[in-house]
């Protein structure tokens, strides 16, 4: 799967893909991730990739002009195409405006072959980019990023790993929180059995395998039910 990243500051992406599983799904070419600058797209002597509202109002919106040469100059499927399916590609503008990515999000892109994020600016991005460039709009959270840079790098990290062959055991990403059952994780423990005085439960050190089962499956329940009852209402479990 190729990743691109358009953004306006590339050297940012220089720590947070380098390292742990992304930074070995790359090295055994799982995944690949390019960056390309916004401002190599750009015709003026400034490299002006940003400009005051219409409207007039607080800071400064990015320009559609530079973000659709560059997208168009990666040749990919026509919008039209991407959005019926045709095509295993996806256009993906990050902002705080966009649909929430989840889980299934994560699933639904890791079925793609090719994904071109486009990383905003907490100001604003020329709304012809959502209309009519990107095929959707998706944030992280509701909250303000200053852009969304770290967004794509979580969108590649949760993607990358539900790659066939990313993780090493192909079910690992099935027993995790917001699997199948759509619980959290259940809660894990290692060694020492005991640490200043808190015990491990007894059932996980006993080896029956069953009860252990139960227990994990209790015990993600419960958490759920405090940590964030409103999955439990499409809990499948
Ligand atoms: N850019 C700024 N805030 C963001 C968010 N919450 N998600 C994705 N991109 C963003």
């Amino acid at each position: 799967m190729k990743f691109e990243i358009v953004t306006i500051f590339p050297d940012f992406f220089r720590g947070p893909l380098d390292y742990g599983i992304v930074r070995r799904a790359r090295e055994a070419a799982f995944i690949e991730i390019l960056i390309h600058d916004l401002r190599a797209f750009t015709t003026d002597r400034h490299k002006t990739v940003d400009d005051r509202p219409f409207g007039g109002g607080e800071g400064m919106v990015l320009k559609p002009e530079p973000l659709f040469e560059c997208v168009e100059s990666l040749q990919l499927a026509s919008r039209k195409r991407r959005m019926a399916g045709e095509a295993k590609e996806a256009v993906v503008l990050l902002s705080p405006q966009g649909q929430m990515f989840t889980q299934a999000v994560a699933e639904e892109m890791a079925g793609l072959e090719r994904i071109v994020m486009i990383c905003g600016r907490y100001e604003g991005v020329d709304e012809r980019v959502a209309e009519s460039l990107a095929d959707r709009e998706i944030s992280i959270g509701d909250y303000v990023l200053s852009g969304g840079e770290l967004a794509a790098a979580i969108v590649v990290d949760a993607v990358a790993r539900l790659q066939a062959g990313v993780l090493g055991n192909e079910t690992s990403s099935v027993d995790e929180s917001f699997g199948e059952a759509g619980l959290l994780d259940w809660p894990q423990y290692t060694r020492p059995a005991e640490f200043r005085g808190w015990k491990v439960p007894e059932v996980l050190i006993g080896g029956n395998h069953e009860e252990v089962r139960k227990w994990r499956r209790n015990a993600a329940r419960e958490k759920t039910q405090r940590q964030r009852p409103d999955l439990l209402e499409g809990s499948r479990k």
